[in-house]
């Protein structure tokens, strides 16, 4: 089933420490964004890629499209302040009004098995987000001291993509910015509206590239699908 991709791409990587996005940071000597943008090109269902990208990063960007023969972004929209800004400027830029989904550029691992997953469920229901679950015991504390023990089958740790009927984001996001609200995901946005979201299970190497650790990850998970080829 079809689909466009909108990946916010205009964060600072202040936590990744590189003195640069992120982004342009290379693992076995590829920049991570071309890795996730990759994912997208291969995929035949994916019908467009939009990207949000801070304006002075713009033509650098546009650059390495070419470079690595990039050939499915429809439109390059101007970033914000936060990562919900950036998200809801390319969710203007988009043109069809399909399914959505929502990824972060810094997840390069992501399978396309749940890709097609989270399409298919956001078609049916409306929305739908990538997750795994929690694989350790998860207390709630207040200045140190546990409060409680959270039952760890109803947790979940939310990942992106997150899939949605464009409607309902476009809904959610205007919402969301009338009223002020900044969420943590778009998800978040959704269930404001009393939606529900559905989720996909998805697997543990669809890490986030956030601090250095993470590059060390994900140089081993490269490896590893290498040899599996
Ligand atoms: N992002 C964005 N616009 C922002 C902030 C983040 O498009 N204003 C993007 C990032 O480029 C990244 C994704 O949202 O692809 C997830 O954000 P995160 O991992 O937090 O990246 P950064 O914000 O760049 O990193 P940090 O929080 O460490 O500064
Ligand atoms: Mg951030």
């Amino acid at each position: 089933m079809i689909y466009t991709v909108l990946l916010p791409a205009a964060g600072s990587g202040k936590r990744m420490g590189a003195g640069q996005n992120k982004l342009f940071l290379e693992l076995r000597n590829v920049p991570i964004l071309i890795h996730t943008l990759r994912v997208f090109d291969r995929d035949p269902n994916c019908e467009q890629i939009v990207l949000a990208v801070k304006k002075e990063e713009k033509v650098l960007i546009e650059r390495l499209l070419k470079e690595y023969r990039v050939t499915k972004v429809s439109a390059i929209a101007e970033g914000g302040e936060e990562r919900q800004h950036s998200v809801y400027a390319g969710l203007k830029a988009i043109t069809t009004k399909g399914i959505v989904l929502v990824h972060d550029a810094a997840r390069p691992f992501i399978h396309q098995v749940v890709i097609q997953q989270l399409v298919q469920a956001a078609h049916t229901s409306g929305a739908a987000v990538a997750a795994v679950r929690a694989k350790d015991t998860m207390k709630k504390a207040v200045n140190g001291i546990i409060q409680e023990t959270i039952d760890r089958e109803s947790l979940w740790i939310i990942q992106t993509p997150q899939a949605f009927q464009y409607t309902i984001l476009e809904k959610a996001e205007r919402l969301a910015e009338v009223e002020n609200f900044l969420g943590t995901d778009e998800a978040m946005l959704v269930e404001r509206l009393g939606e529900r979201v559905h989720i996909v299970e998805s697997t543990y190497d669809n890490v986030k590239m956030t601090t250095r650790e993470d590059l060390l990850y994900g140089e081993a998970i490269l490896n590893k699908r290498e040899q599996e080829e």
